[in-house]
Order: C-alpha cells, then sequence, then structure tokens
C-alpha cells in the first residue's frame, strides 16, 4: 500500500496559475500536497496559500506543512465561498481544482474505493459523514441504481448490473469490495479490453455517494465569484463527465448565449463575458504518463477572471 500520490500536470498547472510573489491561492484539493509544496515555492514571503480537502487523512497529512503562509481547512470544495468568507478573503488569485480521488485513497483497502483489494465496501472520501456505498446498495431502487451506473459509469450493461446487485443482496448484504466486484463481473456480458468488469460500476457508485459533479459545479461557481481581475482557474478531471462539466461551465461563462449570437448586435451591445478560456484542454505528455499510468486520463482546463464585470 502506498501513502504517495504524484501531482498530475505540475509544471503546466503551475505554469497556468501564472502565481505572483504576493499572490492569495487556493488549492482546493490538498491530497498529499504535491501541487501545494510547489505552489510555496512559487509564492514570496507576502504570499498565502489556503487548502482544502474532505478527507480528515489528507488535512493529517498537511500538518508536516509548517510554513506561515499556508494553511488547510477539512472542508468540501462545494463550502469554498464560506470557507473563504469566514477567513475575511474576498478575493483569490489563483484556484486549482485537481479533482477525483488520490493514490492513497485508491490503494487503502480499507477505504472501500478499489475492487482489486478486498475491504469494507465505504468510497466517502470523508468518511466521517454522508453514506456509505454499502449502506446505500442496502436500500436504493433498481431503477435508481440502473440510472447512476448508466449516468456516472456510462456502462451499458446499467441494467442487468443493477438487477444482479438487488438480486444479490436478498441473501445478504454487499458489505465487501470484492463481493460487489463479482456480482458485477457475473453481470456484465461483454468484457473492455484491458478493463475490469467492475471498472465502470465503481466510478458511478463512487461519483454518486461522494456527489461529485454536484461538488464540482458548485466549487466552480463560487470560485468564480471571488476570482479576482486576472485571477486563474485550473482544473484538472479524470473522467469525462467532469472534464465535460468543467468545459461547459467555461463555455457558459466566457461566450455569449447561442440565443444572444443569433441577433444582429454589435460586439459592444452583447453582455461582457466575466471569464475568458485560456487555451486548449491539456493533457499529460507520453512521458508523463509512461512514468505514472494514473495520469493517463486526465485534462486540464484554464480560465481567466476578466476585470470589470459581474459574475
Ligand atoms: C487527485 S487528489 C489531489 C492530489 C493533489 N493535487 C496532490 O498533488 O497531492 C484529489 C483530492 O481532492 C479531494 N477531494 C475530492 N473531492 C473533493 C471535494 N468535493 N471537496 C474537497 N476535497 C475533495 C480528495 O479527497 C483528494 O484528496
Amino acid at each position: 500500500m502506498s501513502a504517495a500520490h504524484v501531482p498530475v500536470l505540475l509544471n503546466e498547472a503551475l505554469d497556468a496559475l501564472r502565481i505572483g510573489p504576493a499572490a492569495v491561492c487556493v488549492d482546493a484539493t490538498f491530497g498529499r500536497g504535491g501541487h501545494s509544496r510547489a505552489i510555496l515555492q512559487r509564492l514570496g514571503p507576502h504570499g498565502r496559500l489556503l487548502a482544502l480537502d474532505r478527507d480528515p487523512a489528507a488535512v493529517a497529512a498537511a500538518a508536516s506543512i509548517a510554513d506561515p503562509r499556508f494553511c488547510i481547512v477539512h472542508a468540501p470544495f462545494s463550502h469554498l465561498g464560506p470557507v473563504l468568507d469566514e477567513r475575511g478573503v474576498s478575493r483569490i488569485d489563483a484556484l486549482l481544482l485537481d479533482v477525483g480521488i488520490s493514490s492513497p485513497q485508491i490503494d487503502d483497502p480499507q477505504r472501500g474505493f478499489s475492487f482489486r483489494h478486498d475491504g469494507p465496501l465505504d468510497m466517502r472520501m470523508d468518511p466521517t459523514r454522508g453514506t456509505s456505498a454499502a449502506r446505500w446498495l442496502e436500500e436504493v431502487e433498481e431503477d435508481e441504481l440502473a440510472h447512476v451506473i448508466r449516468t456516472y459509469g456510462e456502462e451499458r450493461f446499467a441494467r442487468p448490473v443493477a438487477r444482479a446487485i438487488v438480486a444479490a443482496r436478498q441473501t445478504g448484504a454487499i458489505t465487501r469490495t470484492r463481493q460487489l466486484a463479482q456480482v458485477v463481473a457475473a453481470a456484465v456480458r461483454q468484457r473492455e479490453p484491458g478493463q475490469d468488469p467492475a471498472t465502470r460500476t465503481f466510478q458511478a457508485i463512487r461519483i454518486h455517494v461522494n456527489r461529485e459533479l454536484e461538488e464540482l459545479e458548485a466549487a466552480l461557481g463560487q470560485g468564480l465569484h471571488h476570482l479576482a481581475p486576472g485571477g486563474r482557474l485550473v482544473a484538472i478531471a479524470f473522467h469525462s463527465l467532469e472534464d465535460r462539466l468543467v468545459k461547459q461551465f467555461i463555455r457558459r461563462h466566457s461566450t455569449v448565449p447561442d440565443e444572444l449570437a443569433r441577433l444582429p448586435l454589435r460586439e459592444d451591445q452583447l453582455p461582457p463575458r466575466p471569464l475568458v478560456a485560456v487555451g486548449r484542454a491539456i493533457k499529460p505528455s507520453a512521458a508523463e504518463v509512461a512514468a505514472n499510468p494514473r495520469a493517463r486520463s486526465a485534462v486540464m482546463r484554464v480560465a481567466e477572471r476578466v476585470a470589470g464585470v459581474a459574475a
């Protein structure tokens, strides 16, 4: 079991955040602090870094950073706005969201994220609150389960998988990751090459249990609200649903809605947009993926806050 996490797109994210020496930065996904430590190296003595993580183990790991410019808060990033307000931080210059789960979370069987190692079927990033995967699977209706597996896992055998889970729990609760993986494997009729048949279902249940897409949407909105003019938003996503959400968020706030764009209006008659997209989506190089296969699905998007436009 590894307690380390290799930061993904580290230099690319750092450059995109464009950190000035006195910048006020937020790392909303501390993990094991790979990005945070690098941000601190770029900050001058008057810079500040506020980190968040919903996982108490990540917050505990941050105790190893003894730096007066740094502090960490145990909170979901959907509380970014209140966390900033409570600390009197009205404007931030850089916001990093490196979403998804960290290697220590996947690699610790006790966290219940992995179908490769047997462990309690938990899957909560914050085990101190919310409902575990096992508890949710005890009561969820087959239709809702199929919907979650189809929507968040993009699993074409969502219905047979949901039916198999509901049938299996008649003979006893599904409380272990291996138990769930075996039930799912038996229901997935056609395997995808190089992929465990449980991959999509585990992803779907994890996204549901942690409300990952709702969290991300909320953090982007609150981040935009607090970004200073010229401030940068950098988001790294690890699956297509997250990336689509980030892409659509940036597009919605950086381009004129289609219904207005179709009207015969001059540029100065169109509403100004609070964000501008910076460059295209960035993916890890072949060398990075070779060195860290977990980086392979990462996609980074960057946007900059425009001065003088209300968000
Ligand atoms: C990919 S890891 C980040 C790794 C980090 N950049 C590093 O270099 O170590 C994602 C982290 O974000 C945290 N996280 C995911 N969703 C969160 C949310 N909604 N609120 C707060 N933290 C979240 C996870 O607990 C995990 O520690």
